[in-house]
C-alpha cells in the first residue's frame, strides 16, 4: 500500500515535490496545505486542501507529512505534525535556527516518529562517487567549493539578511561533511554585499572551516556574480596525502557511471518511504542534519562578530535558547536531559 502523505507548502519548490510524489508509486498524495488556499488548489486540482496540516491529515487519513513551507514555518508545521504522531520529510533547512532544529530533534524523540531533512543535493550519485574517490586519498588536508551564480528569484530570498549562507551554502556545507566524513569544529567567515547587488542581505561569502581530523574546508560563493557561472553544486577540489579529486558539480567524475535511479528530491522521498518501512535511519535524519545547519549559523555569527566561532559554542547557545523557548513540556524535558548536545547528534 502506498504511503499517504499531506504536503504543506504549494510554492515553487512545493510544485516540484508534488511532481515527485506523483511519480513515486511508494507514496500517494492525500492533501495539500498552504496558508494561501488558492495556491494549494492550483498546485493540486481536485485534492483536499486546508491551512492546517494536522486537520487535513486527520480528515484524509494521511500517514506522513512533507513540509515544503518557507523556513520560518518549518518549526511550527513539523512540530505540530510530529506531536500528532505523523513522521515528517522536510525541506532544508531543518528550521530557521539551530535552537528550533534541536527542538524538532527532541520532538521527534518524544513522538517516536522520523523527522528527515531533505538536502536534495546529497542525493546525487556523482557526489557519492566523489566521496568514494576522496576516501581513497588517505588523510585529507583540504577541500574547497567555489559557487558563483547570479539568479534573480524575487520573494523571500531577496529580503533575507544572509541569503547565500542560509538558503544556498547549507547544501555545500552539508556535502562537505559527507565528502570528508568529518564534522565541523570552528569557522572564520566574512560576508558582504556589493553596492549593485539586488539582494537586501549579504550575497557574497568566504568561509574557512576546521573539520574533525584536521582538514580545512574553504567555501567561496556569490549569488550576484554575473558571468562564468559555476554549476548549482559549485566546483569542488579535495586534496589528501595520496592525491586530489575534483568535480565540476555537473558531469560524471572519473570512475564507473552512476547506476540509474532516482536523484535529488525523488531519491529523498524514496529513502523516506523506505525508512518508514525498515526503521533504518536515512541520510538527513534530524540528529544527523543539525550539524549542517550549525555550520551555517556559526558562519553567520562569525561574520557578524568578525572573529572565529566554535561549533560547540553555537550548539551550547542553541540548546540554552531551545530550553528557554520550548512550550511543549515533554519536548522541554527531553531537551533538559541533554547535558552535552553534541553527544545527541550523529554523523
Ligand atoms: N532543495 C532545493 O534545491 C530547494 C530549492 C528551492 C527551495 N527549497 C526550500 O523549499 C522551501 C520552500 O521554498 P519555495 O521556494 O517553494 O518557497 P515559496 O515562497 O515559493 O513557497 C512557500 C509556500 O509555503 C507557504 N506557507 C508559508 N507558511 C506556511 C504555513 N505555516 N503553513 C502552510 N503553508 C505555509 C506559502 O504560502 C508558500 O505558498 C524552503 O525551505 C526552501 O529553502 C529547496
Amino acid at each position: 500500500m502506498p504511503l499517504r502523505v499531506v504536503q504543506a507548502g504549494a510554492g515553487a519548490m512545493g510544485r516540484a515535490w508534488l511532481a515527485a510524489v506523483a511519480a513515486d508509486p511508494a507514496v500517494e498524495l492525500a492533501g495539500v496545505v498552504d496558508l494561501d488556499l488558492d495556491a494549494a488548489r492550483a498546485a493540486a486540482p481536485g485534492v483536499p486542501v486546508g491551512t492546517d496540516v494536522v486537520t487535513v491529515a486527520e480528515r484524509t487519513g494521511a500517514e506522513a507529512v512533507i513540509d515544503v513551507t518557507v523556513p520560518a514555518a518549518h518549526h511550527p508545521v513539523t512540530a505540530a505534525a510530529l506531536a500528532a504522531g505523523l513522521p515528517v520529510l522536510g525541506e532544508k533547512p531543518a528550521a530557521d535556527t539551530v535552537a528550533r532544529a534541536l527542538s524538532l530533534a527532541a520532538a521527534s524523540e518524544v513522538a517516536g516518529k522520523l523527522f528527515m531533512v531533505s538536502q536534495s543535493r546529497r542525493w546525487n550519485p556523482r557526489l557519492a562517487r566523489l566521496r568514494e574517490t576522496a576516501a581513497g586519498l588517505g588523510t585529507l588536508a583540504f577541500a574547497a567549493t567555489d559557487f558563483f551564480r547570479a539568479p534573480r528569484f524575487g520573494g523571500f530570498r531577496e529580503r533575507m539578511a544572509q541569503p547565500l549562507l542560509v538558503d544556498m551554502a547549507i547544501h555545500a556545507f552539508d556535502a562537505a561533511r559527507y565528502l570528508l566524513a568529518a564534522d565541523p569544529v570552528e569557522v572564520s567567515c566574512r560576508t558582504w554585499n556589493p553596492a549593485w547587488s539586488w539582494y537586501d542581505g549579504d550575497a557574497c561569502a568566504a568561509a574557512t572551516f576546521e573539520m574533525t581530523g584536521g582538514a580545512r574546508y574553504v567555501y567561496h560563493g556569490s549569488w550576484c556574480a554575473p558571468g562564468a557561472d559555476t554549476s548549482w553544486n559549485g566546483t569542488w577540489r579535495i586534496t589528501g596525502e595520496h592525491g586530489t579529486a575534483s568535480w565540476d558539480g555537473d558531469t560524471d567524475p572519473p570512475g564507473p557511471p552512476p547506476a540509474p535511479g532516482p536523484e535529488g528530491i525523488a531519491a529523498a522521498l524514496d529513502a523516506f518511504a523506505r525508512a518508514l518501512r525498515t526503521g533504518v535511519a536515512p541520510m538527513g535524519e534530524i540528529h544527523e542534519n543539525v550539524l549542517s545547519l550549525a555550520m551555517v549559523e556559526a558562519a553567520v555569527t562569525s561574520s557578524d562578530r568578525g572573529r572565529p566561532v566554535l561549533i560547540d559554542d553555537v550548539l551550547r547557545d542553541a540548546h540554552r535558547r531551545a530550553l528557554t523557548d520550548e512550550r511543549d513540556p515533554a519536548v522541554r524535558a527531553t531537551l533538559a536531559a541533554w547535558p552535552d548536545v553534541r553527544t545527541h547528534l550523529r554523523r
